[in-house]
């Protein structure tokens, strides 16, 4: 079965889009769709049977929980068991935007949505079309990331179809995502809260909020917190690629890196952001400004097409350790996971 691949790029086919997605998603399909973080591959939250297809298409682990996403306060208090002021708090300096609360499920989420787990997470896209078909479903929709399990999210439609076309009855293309990488998740369930995954609703941010500073985030650099939610174990989000983050002064220290690493210069792939190699003898090599949302814009995109270019090795120029900069550095840490 071929996948449909529906445009929104007038009022009259975002309408004729919404419309199909609803359709199908009423019916218990899956549909991708795009949000402004990366395209999610969405269902019927309250529909266990649907879920349970999220699960085959990305063959995804079943102890891995899923965000459910809605378009209004009272659809995400109708998802949680207990609504703390600190949800209202950050909900309102935040949604509709790239940041998932994590609270204590209501009974109507089925387990299959949470793994089990006590806990649900909640978000409120800003992203006008998966908005849309919400409103028009009338239902919460469970979606994670659309690509197979532990590869990279896609950014634009094109990469859901390399990755899930023929799997999936549609995929709406919403154009390329806003803000690129998935969104920060925020464990609130916890005491103190704290920072699941990092993305680009810093850790600053959240604390001028909160009035307090979060606890420390988990996954790669915290272990231990990654078991509250599996998702952020290393080696998540990877290109098919080797990758590796590095520093270079000049051609030749970069050069020196790759022949260490044993690949062929021709074979390497090279992101730069501030000292832009010559790109001679080099695979290829593509810039992304020196600015953290547009890093975080680009990279997804980029590691796709490294990869599409058949390259065997990627290397990443450093990042700065500055807050801003630490939900890409964790998304790069995590591709370059052994
Ligand atoms: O930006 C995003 O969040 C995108 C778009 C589609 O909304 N979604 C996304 O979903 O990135 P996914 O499934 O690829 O990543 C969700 C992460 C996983 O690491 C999962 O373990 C964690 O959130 N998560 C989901 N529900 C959770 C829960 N109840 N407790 C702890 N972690 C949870
Ligand atoms: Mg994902």
């Amino acid at each position: 079965m071929p996948t449909e691949v529906l445009s929104t790029h007038t009022a009259a086919a975002f309408r004729v889009a919404v419309r199909r997605a609803a359709g199908l998603l009423r019916a218990g399909q899956v549909v991708a769709l795009p949000t402004e973080t990366v395209y999610g591959l969405a269902a019927n939250a309250l529909d266990a049977r649907a879920v349970g297809r999220i699960y085959e298409v990305k063959g995804r682990p079943a102890h891995n929980p899923i965000i459910v996403h809605v378009a209004s306060l009272e659809m995400a208090r109708r998802c949680v068991a207990r609504w703390p002021e600190l949800a209202g708090k950050l909900a309102r300096a935040f949604w509709p935007g790239p940041l998932t609360l994590v609270l204590p499920r209501a009974s109507q989420i089925p387990d299959i949505v949470t793994a089990g787990g006590p806990t649900v997470g909640v978000r409120w896209p800003s992203h006008p079309f998966i908005q849309a078909v919400i409103r028009e479903c009338g239902f919460p929709l469970a979606a994670p990331s659309a690509n197979l399990s532990s590869r990279l999210s896609p950014t634009t439609a094109e990469y859901v179809r390399v990755q899930l076309g023929r799997a999936i009855p549609l995929i709406v293309d919403g154009g390329p995502c806003q803000v690129g990488i998935e969104s920060t998740v925020l464990d609130l369930a916890a005491a103190p809260p704290r920072v699941l995954r990092p993305g680009m609703i810093h850790a600053a941010s959240l604390a001028a909020v909160m009035e307090e500073v979060p606890s420390p985030e988990s996954g790669v650099r915290n272990p231990e917190a990654a078991l509250r939610s599996p998702g952020l174990l290393p080696k998540h989000y990877a290109p098919k690629a080797r990758l590796v983050v590095r520093g270079w002064r000049n051609d030749a220290e970069l050069k020196a890196h790759i022949s260490t690493l044993g690949f062929d210069s021709d074979a390497a792939h090279v992101i730069a952001h501030s000292r832009i190699p010559s790109g001679a003898g080099l695979g290829s090599v593509s810039l992304i400004p020196h600015d953290p949302e547009a890093f975080a814009r680009a990279i997804y995109a980029e590691l796709h097409r490294c990869d599409e270019a058949g390259a065997g090795l990627i290397v990443v120029e450093a990042l700065p350790e500055t807050a801003e900069w630490r939900a890409v550095a964790d998304r790069l840490e995590r591709a370059a996971a052994p």
